[in-house]
């Protein structure tokens, strides 16, 4: 039967477990080995997120903050805000004009742990925090058969379905990274919110699917949502999400290295294969060239899934309303998975993840977070990841020895995606360079 990692083992595997894992994977030929690692000798930076409610890049310049003119000549946040992340955070989960859904009990700041090696193949990140739930979010909304068809059930806590009371809150707990090597203008300063915009999901003035989808530039990206992009990428002055350059000019600011590298460790769609996606933000928040660990579980012609849990070793074919929010039900090639059988007997009521994930399925620029394990023990999620050097895909910032980078980190937890995350204002992280994160070589 599958188990989360860690789960039914007793005390002590925080750091083992982790380890133990990486330890595991680094028989691979690319990867030194982590195992080595003596974390007690790499220093921790405590690093404060904040819940940013629906401060947007147009927010942040509107009358309505009134450090828009600072902002809208390029200062950067802590320039005024230096130290406010508990206070901002704490004030605008509970509910204000930037925050029209306050998601209860939620915490409005975390404090990240981040440590941070390097050798000569990888640089090596470490970061601890605590979860505002009692038990780590690795579940994830499902298929529900409801006697004809198999329709999405659950959701993330800020959807009008979940906030409303009519389904249940599941979304898995994410670690996300924005890295900048200095390409993007104003990152430095501004951070994640040069990313985040009016009209992206769970933002103020978010248009309909309809709207997006009659959009030009949307039909030109083949999008019918608007998530994160970065102000050249538009056409005007404020960067509206539908005044869009062309794919020409969204190409050359790619090959300008105009783009931010986003990688994100998912508690259910990539931790129980030991990895993390690979994405970046340009005109979009884009997936690298290739294919991640996780692809949907349903098959677009048969309108049904494409895998279920394999009884003999889950224990059953499928869940049921009460296992939702159960730790260890992601559905895992190899592991628990095996092929749907539309003959096994489906009632209204049976459930099945709506992703599969998989590490042997994971190819190209999306597969270069292959060693990446996180272990929930006493209320702390415990994330060890391996990220190689001097990556060489055009969708990848590549790290290397000697150079500063600017970066930024968010958690998402408590069944919650999009803006409910707690996010930090900008760090400068070095590879044998002076910055406030300074990686650790390793022998
Ligand atoms: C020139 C100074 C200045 C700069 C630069 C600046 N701000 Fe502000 N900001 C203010 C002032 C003044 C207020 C109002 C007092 C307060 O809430 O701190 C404010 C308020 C806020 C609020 C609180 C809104 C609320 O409803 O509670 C947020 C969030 C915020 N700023 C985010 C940012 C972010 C993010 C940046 C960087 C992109 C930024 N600010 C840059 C001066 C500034």
């Amino acid at each position: 039967m599958y188990r989360r990692n860690g789960n039914g083992i007793a005390g002590g595997c925080a750091v083992v477990c982790g380890i133990g894992v990486l330890a595991f994977a680094a028989s691979s030929a690319f990867a030194a080995d982590p195992a080595k690692i003596d974390w007690a000798k790499v220093p921790a930076t405590t690093v404060t997120l904040f819940y940013p409610g629906q401060s947007t890049y147009q927010w942040l310049r509107s009358s309505e903050h009134a450090g828009a003119q600072g902002v809208a000549s390029g200062a950067g946040c802590v320039g005024c805000h230096k130290g406010q992340e508990q206070q901002k955070g704490s004030s605008l989960v509970k509910g204000d004009k930037l925050e029209p859904t306050p998601p209860a009990g939620k915490d409005g700041a975390k404090q990240l742990n981040v440590q941070v090696a390097y050798d000569k193949k990888n640089a090596y990140f470490r970061f601890q925090w605590k979860t505002n739930k009692p038990q780590p979010g690795d579940a994830y909304p499902v298929y529900r058969f409801d006697g004809k068809e198999w329709k999405v059930f659950g959701g993330p806590r800020l959807e009008k379905k979940v906030f409303s009371g009519t389904e249940p809150a599941v979304y898995e707990d994410r670690l996300s990274m924005m890295i900048d090597d200095g390409s993007v203008s104003g990152f430095a300063a501004q951070g994640c919110w040069l990313t985040c915009h009016d009209g992206e999901r769970d933002s103020r003035k978010q248009p309909s699917a309809d709207e997006v989808k009659a959009t030009a530039f949307f039909q030109t990206i083949k999008k019918a949502d608007v998530r994160k992009y970065l102000p050249k990428t538009r056409t005007d002055a404020n960067a509206s999400w539908d005044k869009g350059v062309s794919v020409d000019e969204v190409a050359k600011l790619k090959a300008a290295g105009y783009f931010l590298d986003l990688v994100q460790w998912r508690a259910h769609r990539s931790n129980p294969v030991g990895m993390a996606d690979d994405g970046y933000v340009l005109e979009y928040r884009n997936f690298d060239a290739g294919k991640n660990p996780f692809s949907s579980n349903l098959d677009p012609k048969t309108k049904q899934p494409r895998f279920m849990y394999d009884a003999a070793k889950f224990g059953k074919k499928a869940l049921a309303v009460a296992d939702i929010n159960k730790t260890g039900t992601p559905l895992v090639k190899g592991q628990n998975a095996v092929p749907f059988d539309p003959k096994a007997g489906w009632k209204a009521g049976d459930m099945l993840p709506r992703y599969v994930v998989s590490a042997k399925d994971a190819t190209g620029s999306a597969a270069d977070n292959k060693q990446v394990k996180g272990v929930w023990k006493d209320g702390t999620w415990t994330v060890a990841w391996a990220r190689p050097l001097n990556l060489a895909n055009a969708d990848d910032k590549p790290l290397k020895e000697g150079k500063v980078y600017n970066f930024a980190f968010a958690v998402h937890d408590d069944n919650i995606t999009t803006r409910g995350h707690q996010v930090s204002f900008v760090r400068s992280l070095g590879l044998g360079a002076k910055a406030d994160i300074q990686a650790v070589k390793l022998p």
